[in-house]
């Protein structure tokens, strides 16, 4: 894949680039060994086979150098690999009895994500700024359904510079509005503001000195949703907000993501050593997430 100068600028301005017609679908490797293992398995699959991995890792590699040279970011060149499913037959709100300070009040079981930025990444290496994702549909019934919104930068840095400044080269964050049914969640949290069902807050999940702050947007309002399609990709810096934007087909994505130059590689006796340092010496925050991945892995 080879990106035009307007995709750059694309990807400077907004932070995020939806490139067309990069393969045809039906050269894509035979994804059946992939829908077993999501058959048998939760909604994020790290374990993608071979063939599939070296199929798109040709796609991306010779993105590197002018990724590097047009966003002025410091990559690596080594790949992390997961896939990403929906189940549309499987619940997307639940409410959580009893949610605690740091749970979601509510939960998706189908695989959907609310407004975020990711959270293990930043936990991990702590950097935003320098991790490119690219993003490919791998099976997807429709073209606009089953798909990414995105906050583009520029727009955030109109609407409410305050924020646009806050999550530059961050992760661990999540943005969510005050409902009926999670207003008494949101006092427990913020409890200094003067809350009203409607009112959007970002829920910082790394700095422990604060429970997060009040959005002066409402993300829905605000949204670009490229309707991506089987051989398309969308690549996006990591401290770009977004969400799944609806979960009504069934659609499995696998994401690629370049991580900063110099982290310690992805190896499994290196990472438990990381995720080990991170809980001693990180925030408390980082701690309670990362001795939930400890158990796990
Ligand atoms: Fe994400």
């Amino acid at each position: 894949m080879i990106l035009s100068q307007a995709n750059w600028n694309t990807l400077k301005r907004q932070g995020f680039c939806h490139i067309k017609s990069i393969f045809p679908w039906n050269d894509l490797p035979d994804c059946r060994e992939i829908s077993k293992l999501i058959s048998a398995s939760s909604r994020t699959i790290e374990d993608i086979p071979g063939d599939l991995r070296s199929f798109l890792a040709n796609e991306v590699a010779p993105t590197f150098d002018a990724a590097i040279s047009n966003l002025k970011i410091n990559l690596s060149k080594d790949f992390e690999w997961c896939a990403i499913h929906i189940d549309p037959k499987k619940s997307d709100r639940i409410m959580r009895q009893d949610p605690g300070y740091h749970s979601d009040p509510i939960i998706a079981l189908n695989g959907a994500m609310d407004w975020h930025l990711d959270h293990g990444s930043y936990y991990l290496h702590r950097d935003h700024t320098n991790r490119l994702i690219f993003y490919f549909p791998i099976f997807k019934e429709t073209k606009d359904k089953g798909n990414l919104a995105l906050i583009p930068k520029d727009e955030l840095m109109k609407i409410d510079p305050f924020t646009a400044r806050k999550v530059e080269g961050r992760g661990a964050l999540r943005f969510r509005v005050v409902e009926p049914d999670t207003i008494e969640w949101f006092k427990r949290r913020f409890q200094t503001h003067n809350l009203t069902v409607g009112d959007w807050f970002a829920i910082e999940d790394y700095y422990d000195e604060t429970p997060g702050w009040q959005l002066c947007f409402d993300p829905e309002k605000e949204k670009i949703v490229p309707d991506l399609e089987v051989g398309d990709c969308l690549i996006m810096r990591a401290d770009v907000i977004h969400k799944t934007d609806d979960s009504d087909i069934n659609r499995l994505s696998v994401r690629c993501d370049i991580p900063p130059y110099n982290v310690l590689r992805n190896i499994n006796f290196v990472h438990r050593m990381l995720i080990k340092m991170r809980i001693i010496f990180g925030t408390k925050k980082a701690a309670y997430y990362l001795k939930k991945i400890e158990k796990v892995i």
